[in-house]
This record gives structure tokens, sequence and C-alpha cells, in this order.
């Protein structure tokens, strides 16, 4: 399976393909690259590749709008049959990515753009005219939203295809540091955030695994997925998960939280864990440093993340700005460049295709 397609990242023939045979190829290439991450918890390429294929097939629908597909709009992947679906009060969206500071610029011009165009702009901002945001780390692991009801945890879910995803609840209840009670909280409420592992416990996990002659693990975040989406519960009590809360739906109404920063401290008040690194910041100078500094230091935090999200902090600016079918507008992604190895070339091998085509390939020392 694996040898199918998992190199199948270009063509090797790309000049002679057409813009619609090579949008074919991506989406199914998509496809099963999805599927294989979030479906089955093991992808086959890195992320970093999955992204440059998604940004293919983009580049290529915006230049011919006639061949726009629902590939490129989707969220996740459909929730798997071994779990009942759970449908979503509210979609769980996606983020749209930016690579560089040019790109995080470009979003940040559009979010003042946008606000302008509301009529907004000019009642919330602060005398020096800047917007407040907030940095935080963008958490490799598996999104789960958890419903409560008048302070007690009811239900937990995966994103699944972003309006119906997987209840796991069961396992959820075994996550040593999930809430069970929110003190003092009345009507309904759902706790957004990413079930993961810390470095640390991966590293113990992998050490156990071995112990017992029982599946290694590649990277934390297939650990933490491949931990949670089990069948019996058990099996996910004896996985060191963690939990980090970043998003608070207020169903009922009941809170009147005006910004995002009162609702990180809401959720830590009710014993969520939340990023103790996240920051606070005014304009877009002082965000672009913020991000950066993730950038910098991802190597020294206890567990992994790819990028860091811009979020937009005041909530009626946010409402204003809305969000398309896939992701909201007034966030962004900044995803970190793919980590760089060095390695040794093995061989180079030639595969003929049905069409008896030659290509060569390189066998590198396989390297994390
Ligand atoms: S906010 C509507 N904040 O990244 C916006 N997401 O690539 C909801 N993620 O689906 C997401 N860290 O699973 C948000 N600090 C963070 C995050 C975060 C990781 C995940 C989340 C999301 C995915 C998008």
């Amino acid at each position: 399976l694996v040898s199918d397609w998992s190199s199948d990242v270009c063509s090797s023939d790309l000049a002679m393909t057409s813009p619609a045979q090579r949008l074919a190829e991506l989406r199914d290439l998509i496809t099963r690259h999805s599927e294989a991450y979030f479906v089955r918890d093991e992808p086959v390429i890195p992320d970093a590749d999955y992204d440059e294929l998604v940004r293919e097939l983009r580049e290529i629908e915006r230049q011919h709008s006639e061949l726009v597909s629902e590939v490129s709009q989707r969220v996740g992947a459909p929730a798997s049959t071994v779990f009942s679906p759970v449908r979503h009060s509210e979609a769980m969206l996606s983020l749209d990515n930016v690579f560089d500071v040019e790109e995080l610029r470009a979003w940040s011009e559009r979010v003042v753009k946008g606000l302008d165009a509301t009529g907004l702009d000019a009642t919330g901002l602060d005398v020096t005219g800047l917007l407040d945001f907030c940095v935080e780390p963008k958490i490799d692991g598996l999104a789960l939203s958890i419903t409560y009801r008048d302070g007690l945890l009811v239900q937990a879910a995966t994103r699944g295809d972003g309006r119906v995803g997987e209840d796991v609840t069961n396992n959820v209840r075994t996550i040593a540091n999930m809430p069970h009670e929110l003190r003092a909280a009345r009507g309904s409420f759902e706790i957004r955030g990413e079930v993961f592992l810390a470095k640390a416990d991966f590293e113990q996990l992998n050490v156990t695994q071995r112990a017992l002659d029982a599946k290694v693990f590649a990277n934390a975040r297939n650990a933490a997925a491949g931990s949670l989406r089990q069948k019996d519960p058990a099996v996910s009590a004896s996985r060191p998960l963690s939990f980090l809360a970043y998003q608070l739906v207020d169903l009922g109404g009941n809170l009147s939280l005006a910004t995002h920063r009162a609702t990180l401290t809401q959720l830590a008040d009710w014993g969520f864990l939340v990023a103790p690194e996240t920051r606070m910041v005014r304009g877009e100078q002082e965000m672009i440093a913020a991000s950066t500094w993730f950038e910098e230091h991802r190597h020294d935090l206890t567990y992994d993340i790819d990028g860091t999200v811009i979020k937009l902090d005041d909530l009626t600016y946010r409402a204003a700005l809305g969000s398309t079918s896939r992701a909201p507008r007034w966030a962004i992604a900044r995803k970190f460049p793919p980590e760089e190895r060095t390695t040794r070339l093995l061989a180079i091998e030639v595969s003929i295709g049905r069409t008896g085509r030659a290509t060569p390939y390189a066998v590198l020392e396989p390297v994390l």
C-alpha cells in the first residue's frame, strides 16, 4: 500500500498533465492521505508534504474556478463506524494555514479590512488603533469537544468531518487531567481543545510498549489519536493522555465573555489545562514577534507543536468577521517549516508503471 502511493507526491510528467488531470490526481492522493491520518491514525507522508498537496490543489482551483470541488473544503474525515455518531451543536471548523511572516501579515491586513467593511473598526480599538490578538501554540494532537450540562461531563466527541464526530465519552473520562465537574456552572457548554501526549509521556509509553512487545508509535500525535480512539476504554486509561482547552461554546448564553483571554481564564478557573505559553499581544508587530518566539522555542516546550494559532481577542469582532464553511476568518495557523534532517542515499531504483513508464526514485535511510 505504502509503495503504491506514498511517494506519489509529484507527478513525473507534470508538464504534460492538464490542470483537470492533476486535480483528479491530487484529490485522490489527498483523500487517501487524509484517511490514513484521520481514520487509521497512521499517516504515510509527513504533514508538510500533505499541506503542500492541499496548497497545490487550492492554487489550481483558484486559477480554474470551474474545477472547484468539495475536497479542498473538507474538514478532517468522516467519523469511523466503530463509535456512535455525535452531531456537533456548532460545527468544529479547521484553520486556514500560512507558512511565513509575509502571509501572516497579509492575513492580519485582511482582518483589518474585513472589520473596516463591517463598520466596527472605530468602536472597540484601543487608542493606538491596534488590534489585540492571542498567540497560542498549535498543539499536534486530536481535536475534541466535551459537553457539560449543569456542570457535569455528559458527552465527548472527536471532530470527525466537522459536523458529525465519534462518541468517545467513556475513553475521555479516563484522561487524568479532564475535569468531570465544573464548579458552579449552570447551563450547557461545549469545551473544545486537544488531546495529546506530553513528550516525556510519549517516550515512557514507547518504553512500556517495547517491554510488552507491543506496537511502538512513530510520534506523539499518532500515539495520542490511536490511544483515544480505542473500542475498550481500559486501553485509553492505560495511556498517559492529557487534554488542553482552547475554546468554549456557551450553548445557553449563560456567560457574558467579551474576549478570548477572559474565556481562557474561565477555562483555567474550571480546572482545565490552558497553554501556559499563550501570549496576549497588541498589534501586528507584537503578534509576529510572539509567533516567531514559538518557532524558536518549539523544542523547549513539554509537548509537540507544529505551529502557532493566532486569534483575534475581541469576540464581537470575531462574530463580525464570521467563518467560511471550513475555517474562521478571525484565526489563522502559522505552520512551521518542516524539520530538516540529513540522511544517506542508499540506492536509486526504478519503478515501472502500468503503462511501462520508468520512474527512478531514491531509497533513503529513514529519519524522524
Ligand atoms: S482553534 C475554529 N487553537 O488545529 C477554530 N486549534 O489545523 C478552532 N489546534 O482543528 C481551532 N492547537 O484541532 C485552535 N491553540 C489551538 C490549536 C488548535 C491545535 C488544532 C485543532 C484544529 C486544527 C486545525
